[in-house]
């Protein structure tokens, strides 16, 4: 039996259509993210599993019980938002406790699972301070809280990092991560950032457009993308993608550098292709049979490591390197091993 199950979910706001046909099994205990680009109806998604928002069509789930129809109170569902949703006139305790307040219980039992909570989340000494006298990252902080005391089966993110600054964000996301690991529970998180999703999740739903494209763990997900849109969303910066025509395949005696790959790959194709390479799969001392001169054309110094800006085919790559560079006209080398293929419809072709 899966944890939570989604059944042919969909969902419309007018005429227009947000998610279709969205079906999806997750095991218990799992940190789940839903990563794809904004508009893609992520948080549409979040909203209907508490219950926020009417399902249209489908079913959703939990440990084998409809949802559907359940008042989102009685759900065992806890969310935070991104905009951390405290009451400003009520100090941390208050905002901690609020959701306890309703349920009725004694209020030794509450003081005990607010200061639990507080403890776990490291913000004991802030439990009399007002949100105003709290950084952004305390305030999540609180909120999370909040969703901890109510001891939820389901956790829901809605992208809770994304008002905070890089530092802290970066901070919040390792907290988050040891809380899962604490904690065991069952999380769904919602973001568009692509590191968040490969340093958090167990496994990552790709969306796009209401749909899924893919589901896996991280490593699957960078590793093994069945098409061009999750091989560009994840890894950063984005995999390189070179269109290769037709004309320019079937031409043998243009013994171009695509040709060449193409021969590697020992396959016939009669339709436009795609190549696709990571930035920090292009080498620069690694030999191997695929070299290409190039010219380059700027260098961004990240520190650790630079990223090449050069053109291949009339398409801007970019190379990833920890190399102290002095030449503008050196060597690549594409590792065989390395190069991902895609058909015309831009989805994987496997050799
Ligand atoms: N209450 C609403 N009424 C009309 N359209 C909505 C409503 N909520 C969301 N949408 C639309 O649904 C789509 C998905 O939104 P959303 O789920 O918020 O995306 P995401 O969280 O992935 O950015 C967007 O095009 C958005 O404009
Ligand atoms: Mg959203």
């Amino acid at each position: 039996m899966s944890f939570l199950k989604f059944e042919d979910i969909d969902k419309s706001f007018g005429e227009s259509n947000v998610i279709s046909k969205f079906s999806l099994e997750v095991e218990k205990g799992k940190f789940i993210v839903l990563l794809g680009p904004s508009g893609c109806g992520k948080s549409t998604l979040l909203r209907m599993i508490a219950g926020l928002e009417k399902i249209d069509n489908g079913k959703i789930l939990l440990e084998n019980n409809l949802l559907n129809d359940l008042l989102p109170s009685k759900r065992q569902i806890a969310m935070v938002f991104q905009s951390y949703a405290l009451y400003p006139h009520m100090n941390v305790f208050e905002n901690i406790s609020f959701g306890l307040m309703n349920e009725k219980i004694k209020k030794d039992k509450i003081k005990e699972k607010v200061i639990e909570a507080a403890k776990i989340l490291k913000i004991k000494e802030l439990l009399d301070r007002k949100p105003k006298e709290l950084s952004g990252g305390q305030r999540q902080r609180v909120a999370i809280g909040r969703a901890i005391t109510r001891n939820p089966k389901l956790f829901l993110f809605d992208e809770p990092l994304s008002n905070l600054d890089a530092a802290l964000r970066s901070e919040m996301r390792v907290e988050i991560s040891k809380l899962h690991k604490k904690l065991k529970s069952n999380i769904i998180y919602v973001t568009h950032d692509q590191v968040e999703a490969m340093t958090l999740a167990d496994k990552i739903v790709i969306m796009n457009k209401g749909n899924i494209e893919q589901f896996g763990t991280p490593e699957d997900i960078y590793n093994d993308p069945k098409n061009v849109f999750v091989a560009e969303f994840i890894g950063n910066p984005k995999m390189n993608i070179i269109k290769i025509k037709k004309e320019d395949i079937v031409n043998k005696n243009n013994l171009n550098l695509f040709n060449k790959i193409i021969k590697f790959e020992n396959s016939n194709f009669d339709e436009d292709i795609y190549i696709g390479i990571r930035p920090e799969d292009i080498s620069l001392e690694n030999k191997s049979e695929i070299a290409v001169k190039i010219t380059i054309e700027l260098i961004e110094n990240l520190g650790s490591e630079k990223i090449i800006y050069t053109h291949l085919n009339g398409t801007e790559i970019r190379i990833k390197s920890t190399k102290n560079i002095k030449d503008k006209n050196i060597t690549i080398y594409l590792p065989r091993n390395k190069l991902y293929l895609f058909d015309s419809k831009k989805n994987r072709i496997k050799t």
